[in-house]
């Protein structure tokens, strides 16, 4: 009778033990997207007195803050019909949309077609074959309007192939949109309303001008910095209003600074840019490695190098939140490479 009522006991109370908690999946990996972490950065900031965070975008499942838009234009594009049923998607990316792309693409259904400039990292390309993308490289030392600029090739791609949509990150208003959705309020959520300021690397324009709408609508003394390269136009432009030809020529940093005016960039909400060098940008990215354990694409070393050159505009009481857009895994054989970093000239001089 005791061993049959320890029995009975026992199975109760692994009943109440069981029910103690709840499946928690996501349904595929696209439910993985969002909900980042904050991290508070402390030696490389030096003497800046401010809180200083950085918004940590590798935590996505393709290792970037670009899966956000990537789904988010797929399901725009589903919604109006752009985008069909086995349709095929194509793309101009420079990697990181690429593999928000391939990924929602797996799920999805769709084939994907990754356009890409020939001086991306060879991992970028590896990456996204291995998640089933047809790649295309194209020469990066072309005018855009060059019928064999990435712009060209997968505009072109586009109206060749049957039952497929472009979709254009450059252009595309829900880029910014899913920036303004999901990466705005999480940092005002993480910061308890209190960031001050929000530094980040500007391309396509998505993150800055959905991050800096959403958080100037909650505050409108947000600051909102750009981070920009030189051999780019936003700077001169965001300053001068002039698109000034001159200002173009090749750079190495990637992700970043442009040749064109995308349509993603609202110029209206940014507070100023800075320029950061190739150079300043490849020893940033090693030393965030180095002295955060942050590791980290190339554009992170231009967006924390770009923070440290705004160091006068910060106070003690602020709070500055710097995005980090993606993984040093795709800048093993450049950027953590010594080799490389050495034929660049990136080499730091001795004190
Ligand atoms: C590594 C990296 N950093 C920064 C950016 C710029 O982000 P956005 O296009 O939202 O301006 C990109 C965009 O392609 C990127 O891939």
């Amino acid at each position: 009778m005791e061993t049959y009522l320890n029995l009975l006991f026992s199975s109760i109370n692994c009943t109440f033990a069981a029910s103690k908690y709840t499946m928690d999946y996501a349904e595929n990996i696209l439910g993985t997207i969002g909900n980042t972490p904050m991290v508070k950065i402390n030696k490389i900031i030096g003497d800046i007195p401010a809180l200083v965070l950085a918004k940590y975008e590798t935590f996505n499942p393709g290792n970037s803050v670009k899966d956000r838009m990537a789904v988010k234009m797929i399901e725009d594009a589903e919604a109006d019909g752009r985008l069909k049923p086995g349709g095929t998607i194509i793309e101009g990316t420079s990697g990181n949309t690429g593999m928000g792309l391939a990924l929602a693409a797996i799920v999805k259904g769709y084939k994907m077609v990754c356009v890409i400039s020939d001086k991306q990292s060879k991992e970028k390309v590896d990456i996204l074959r291995a998640v089933g993308s047809e790649v295309v490289v194209c020469p990066t030392d072309v005018a855009p309007e060059d019928p064999r600029s990435y712009y060209s090739v997968s505009k072109r791609l586009a109206e060749e192939t049957p039952n497929s949509w472009y979709v254009n990150q450059y252009d595309n208003p829900s880029n910014a949109k899913a920036h303004y959705e999901s990466t705005g309020p999480e940092i005002w959520k993480q910061t308890d309303g209190k960031v001050t300021h929000f530094v980040v690397g500007v391309g396509t324009g998505g993150t800055i001008s959905g991050v800096g709408k959403y958080l100037k609508e909650q505050n409108p003394n947000v600051k909102i910095w750009g981070i920009d390269t030189y051999g780019s136009v936003f700077k001169k432009y965001h300053e001068t209003g002039i698109f000034d030809e001159n200002e173009i020529y090749p750079y190495i940093t990637e992700g970043i600074g442009e040749d064109i005016l995308p349509k993603n960039v609202d110029f209206s909400i940014i507070d100023g840019f800075t320029k950061v060098t190739d150079k300043d940008a490849a020893i940033y990215t090693q030393k965030l490695a180095k002295m955060e354990g942050f590791f980290l694409g190339n554009s992170a070393g231009a967006a924390i190098k770009g923070l440290l050159q705004l160091k006068e505009h910060f106070t003690k009481d602020d709070v500055v939140v710097v995005l980090f857009h993606d993984h040093g895994s795709r800048y093993v054989g450049k950027m953590y490479n010594d080799e490389w970093m050495r034929e660049q000239g990136f080499v730091e001089e001795e004190a």
